[in-house]
């Protein structure tokens, strides 16, 4: 089967005023059908510019970005991006976010409503439908930001630290919410997160990069036993096969 998505021996550096900064050294990644892949590292060294490549915002000055074995030159609505800021339309209810992408797609009416219905009830929304983005908390625009991506049915969700402006708790319970979420559409996913704790238990192999420029310094299968998996997040974190997971990618950044 054609991988999702293919970093293939990709270099990246950003030209400044003081000279190249390598942010990205011939990383190959490949990503299948249905994985969630989290990807940890030191800060600043390269996680948001992988994403950034893998969306098309970026191109690499060596190597190669492919998606379902075409070269990645620009974004697409077919590669679904949420960001650390939800950054909805002020001036948009919240189906009029949703809606935005698919009406700017020349979705019939019929088919838009039908799937920004199902999307908004996804992440618990639909009762919201008419509030505009300053009447929600910080929880709710993430989800909407969620929606929003979702509702084009992208082949692949790629995300940049998408609960990293919000509180623990909140945090906790959007992890839940996006847990159940990938159960139920089995999207393929890219999460960057600085959160261990998260990307163990979201995904299903954790990439932990070195420090810039990223290179991969280790490609963890996260494989929790299937009697595990079935409890609910708050049990799955106390766990001692959890534990020893979040401490083995934890060795690899730390080290
Ligand atoms: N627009 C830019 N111009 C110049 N250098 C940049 C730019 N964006 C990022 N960098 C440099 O590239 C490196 C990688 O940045 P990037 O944002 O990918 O890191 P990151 O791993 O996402 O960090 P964090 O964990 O803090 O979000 C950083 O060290 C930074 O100095
Ligand atoms: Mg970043």
């Amino acid at each position: 089967m054609v991988p999702v998505l293919e970093l293939q021996d990709v270099s990246f550096s950003y030209q400044t005023a003081t000279g190249a900064v390598p942010a990205v050294d011939t990383l190959s990644l490949t990503i299948r059908h249905g994985e969630f892949v989290s990807i940890v590292g030191p800060s600043g060294c390269g996680k948001s510019t992988v994403l950034r490549l893998m969306a098309g915002f970026l191109r690499p000055q060596a190597g190669a970005v492919v998606d379902q074995g075409t070269l990645v030159t620009a974004p697409d609505w077919r590669r679904g991006l949420v960001f650390q800021q939800p950054e909805l339309y002020p001036w948009l209810t919240v189906e009029g976010n949703v809606a935005f992408g698919p009406r700017m797609r020349g979705l019939t009416n019929a088919e838009r409503r039908d799937r920004v219905q199902h999307y908004l009830e996804l992440v618990q929304l639909w009762d919201f439908r008419h509030k505009r983005p300053y009447e929600l908390s910080g929880g709710m625009q993430q989800r909407v930001a969620l929606a929003r991506a979702l509702v084009n049915e992208p082949h692949i969700l790629l995300m940049d630290e998408p609960f990293g402006a919000l509180d623990a708790l909140t945090r906790e319970h959007m992890q839940d919410e996006l847990h159940s979420i990938h159960e139920r559409t089995g999207c393929t996913a890219v999460l960057v997160t600085h959160s261990v704790e998260e990307a163990v238990y979201l995904s299903s192999r954790c990439v932990a990069l070195t420090h810039r420029p990223a290179q991969i310094r280790a490609d963890i299968p996260i494989n929790l036993s299937s009697s595990l998996s079935k409890n609910a997040g708050r049990e799955i974190k106390a766990c001692p096969e959890f534990v020893s997971l979040r401490e083995t990618v934890m060795d690899h950044i730390w080290d």
